[in-house]
């Protein structure tokens, strides 16, 4: 099966997390490592598209939801999403789950299909880095796809 990760980054958390993803999956998988900010797009023929995104203001940023919505164009894709954040998950404003949700949501609608729950992933504050136990996070989200 191939597999595509696609992650966006200002701060170099996404990409940290994106490369630890490729490192767990690339013993099962054949797997595809891309940057949306460099202009990925699409699913580039994978079967499965993780997308690895921060939340900002929230909302998944812009370029991560330009690249969710070239996903829901191309429907029947399974897919599955990582979330860094700063707020807890309880936040009323600015928690990433709802905005997750809501993109859960789109790409369903587009025949898409989530094949893992979301994992998030704490920083340590707004401009932080990824909260300690990280990678035993990812490994485990990984034994899921
Ligand atoms: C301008 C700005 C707005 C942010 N807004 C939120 C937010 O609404 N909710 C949240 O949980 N984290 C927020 N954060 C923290 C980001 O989620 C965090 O910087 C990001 O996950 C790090 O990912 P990156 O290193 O890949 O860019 C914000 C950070 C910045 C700089």
């Amino acid at each position: 099966m191939k597999v595509r990760v696609a992650y966006m980054t200002y701060l170099g958390n996404n990409q940290k997390a994106a490369e630890a993803l490729r490192d767990e999956l690339s013993d099962r998988y054949e797997v595809d490592l891309v940057s949306i900010s460099e202009g990925a797009s699409g699913s580039g023929g994978a079967d499965l598209v993780v997308v690895c995104s921060p939340v900002r203001m929230g909302n998944l940023v812009r370029k991560s939801r330009r690249f969710l919505k070239s996903l829901a164009k191309e429907g029947g894709l399974k897919y599955a999403l990582v979330v860094t954040h700063a707020s807890e998950l309880t936040d009323e404003k600015f928690n990433p789950i709802k905005p997750t949700k809501k993109w859960m949501a789109i790409l369903d609608e587009a025949g898409n299909r989530l094949i893992s729950e979301p994992l998030y992933l704490q920083v340590t504050d707004i401009k932080g880095s990824l909260k300690e136990g990280y990678e035993q996070k990812i490994e485990q989200f990984a034994s899921n796809l």
